[in-house]
């Protein structure tokens, strides 16, 4: 029966690589299925003889209650853009100043989301996103349901590859169409969908997505034994990974731009989205040679495509009213296909700007995206202007009625009533949002419910919310109900940066905010401070400052804060008191595994001390602490002679 059982999987596992990687199938589907049904029935009669790598585990099933966080053993960089020749011929003079005239590699830009995945013995055994470049989320099991993604190669080693997982256009569509007609939000692009896709607790779902992958580099081409980008990839594609065949090694920068113009051209033909065209310094040697910044690599740039453009007509403009009563004009499209999205509204940002353009009601307008995301109007056509009326500034709060006035020397146009219901409903979202008070559950919507149902009227109301209140209103059951009372009493705890945060004073930040909870401690010592005692805190200027003592002079916004008292929440931030000053004005760099502490906690360490930790080594790094296997950045330690510590160097500085 084992004999059996191996022999469907080498079939089947070859299978899946002619279909998903090589885009080749050399059997019917039907056969496909059969033999799969095969091995899943033998599976379930002899479950000992199931092999991690078995086919069958690409169908999900895995439920999680959440990601764990990965930190990347080389962190994930970005890519500086260029967004025309002039930027391309730009950076080809900046490498050629540092290492003379290159060959370059081109590569498409897919759009769609970075991945990591490690492979140890042959084996797929972690898969991650990039985060924020050096922590991300470990997302294996839901990898592991993209077809493309090999879950054994003949490298036998440790070693891990990089790439753009993504969603092709016919899925996309396919995905979209049936959410439509499940009464469900449509994805904005495939970008989104595939991101929300891979981030599914429950990875049948995943599954059930057609995802694909792309893979585009290593960070440890010598486990490839290779010393170039495009040997790289002819690697990655003999052992078995999904590269992108549009690839092209080009002599000079004129042979890029040539390809770039290409592509810009021809992009929409591909069945899958790009934004760009990615440009790598093809000699591996001299990547290193030219080096990176802290975000990003000097050998390589991302090219961008310009955004495209489209025709349609205001058919009006809406008017919303923000948290500090900021009205925004946002124009209503007749719907347009543009960049892969259908738009029908596009901001207009600000009066001014309406006026500037002199954008009427009913007029032809040509639209774009900002960033490929956001779209704007960009001019309008007023060759097919008829007799449309001039578009006039409000003068009147659109909620609430109160006179609508320019303030000196700002462009917006602001309802100065402080009661407008607006104000009061973009207020409260913003205290209970992920920044904030993080209450869950407590979205847009159910702050508009709770304020219309004149449950609330400011964000003290939150915490005398009683369950026979909620329930009585629509689509709110008793669980719905239970959740957002345990969350709202959760938030009470939270430190008070957050609530600072959460009050909504105007310039102060999440940052500003956090650094006076901890120079002050305590909200009455916000209360009292003076203006001049806030300044001396680093960072905190005249603006926020002002503003401050603005918001704690006013007696409403006392009146709030002893509202909040009784309700029993928390006033008070914790902050760890430094520990010394040895390490003041030092950068560290940890990598590999450590045994005593985990990442966060030397790091934290290392601050209470006086130190700084950072991603990647540079000269401007002072010691790298080693774990056990640590990799490239070991190397790159040792090779700008670095002092290196072990986790027992460090504990015994700390005196642990
Ligand atoms: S190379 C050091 N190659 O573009 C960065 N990136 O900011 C190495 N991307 O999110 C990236 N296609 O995931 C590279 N052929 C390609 C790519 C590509 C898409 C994404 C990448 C990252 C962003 C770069």
């Amino acid at each position: 029966m084992e004999k059996r059982m191996r022999e469907l999987e080498k079939l089947l596992t070859q299978y899946n690589y002619e279909y998903h990687v090589l885009d080749h199938p050399s059997v019917p589907d039907e056969t496909y299925d059969k033999l799969f049904h095969e091995l899943l029935h033998l599976e379930e009669q002899y479950p000992e003889l199931k092999s991690d790598t078995s086919p069958t585990s690409r169908v999900g099933g895995v439920v999680l209650d959440k990601f764990e966080k990965v930190t990347h053993e080389t962190p994930m960089l970005s890519l500086s853009n260029a967004f025309n020749e002039a930027d391309l011929r730009a950076f080809n003079d900046r490498v050629e100043r540092a290492v003379g005239k290159v060959e370059y590699m081109c590569e498409l830009k897919i759009d769609g989301l970075a991945v990591s995945l490690l492979y140890q013995d042959g084996k797929f055994s972690q898969g991650a996103t990039r985060g924020d470049g050096t922590v991300g989320e470990n997302i294996t099991d839901n990898l592991r349901t993209i077809r493309a993604i090999p879950l054994s190669t003949d490298l036998n080693a440790q070693f891990e590859v990089r790439g753009e997982a993504y969603m092709p256009k016919k899925a996309f569509e396919t995905l979209n169409k049936r959410r439509e007609e499940n009464n469900e939000q449509v994805f904005q692009n495939p970008r989104n969908a595939a991101a929300g896709s891979l981030r599914q607790l429950n990875t049948k779902l995943t599954s059930e997505r057609n995802l694909s992958i792309f893979l585009y580099g290593t960070p440890r081409a010598d486990i490839l034994g290779v010393t170039s980008q495009s040997e790289a990839l002819d690697q990655l594609d003999k052992l078995g990974f999904k590269t992108n065949k549009e690839r092209a090694v080009k002599e000079d920068i004129d042979g890029v731009i040539e390809y770039v113009n290409y592509w810009q051209e021809h992009r929409n033909e591909l069945p899958y989205e790009i934004d760009g065209i990615v440009i790598k310094v093809n000699n591996i040697d001299l990547q290193e040679e030219i080096g990176y910044t802290v975000r990003s690599p000097k050998w390589a740039i991302a090219y961008k495509f310009p955004a495209e453009e489209a025709k349609t007509k205001i058919i009006d403009i809406e008017l919303t009213v923000g948290r500090t009563g900021v009205i925004t004009p946002t124009a209503i499209l007749e719907p347009v296909r543009v960049a892969g999205t259908t738009v029908a509204r596009a901001s207009l940002h600000n009066h001014e700007l309406i006026e500037e353009k002199d954008i009427r009601i009913n007029d032809t307008v040509i639209i774009h995206k900002a960033g490929d995301i956001i779209p704007e109007v960009v001019r309008v056509v007023y060759e097919e202007r008829t007799n449309q009326e001039v578009y006039k500034a409000p003068t009147q709060c659109p909620s609430c009625g109160h006179e609508a006035v320019k303030l000196d020397e700002e462009v917006a146009i602001r309802c100065i009533n402080p009661k407008c219901p607006a104000q009061i409903v973009e207020d409260i979202i913003h205290f209970a949002s992920r920044g904030a008070m993080n209450i869950d559950g407590l979205g847009e919507k159910f702050v508009h419910q709770l304020y219309d149902a004149k449950l609330i009227s400011d964000v003290a109301d939150l915490y005398t919310l009683k369950k026979e209140e909620l329930i009585e209103l629509d689509r709110v059951g008793d669980k719905k109900a239970e959740n957002l009372l345990n969350a709202i009493e959760a938030s009470k705890e939270a430190p008070l940066q957050k609530l600072l945060f959460g009050l909504g004073i105007r310039f102060l930040g999440q940052k500003a905010s956090r650094l006076i909870a901890e120079r002050f401690i305590t909200m009455d010592n916000i209360l009292s401070a003076e203006k001049d005692e806030l300044m001396e805190v680093p960072e905190i200027g005249e603006v926020i400052a002002d503003s401050v003592v603005t918001y704690t002079s006013n007696e409403d916004f006392i009146h709030l804060i002893e509202k909040l008292k009784s309700a029993g929440l928390n006033m008070t931030e914790e902050v760890e008191e430094q520990e010394s000053t040895q390490f003041d004005g030092m950068t560290f760099v940890l990598t590999g595994k450590l045994e005593e502490l985990t990442r966060k906690e030397a790091k934290e360490k290392i601050e209470l001390n006086g130190g700084k930790v950072t991603g990647s080594v540079s000269k401007n790094t002072d010691v790298v602490v080693a774990g056990s296997d640590a990799g490239s950045k070991l190397d790159r330690a040792r090779e700008l002679e670095i002092t290196v510590w072990s986790e027992a160097d460090l504990l015994e500085r700390l005196g642990e």
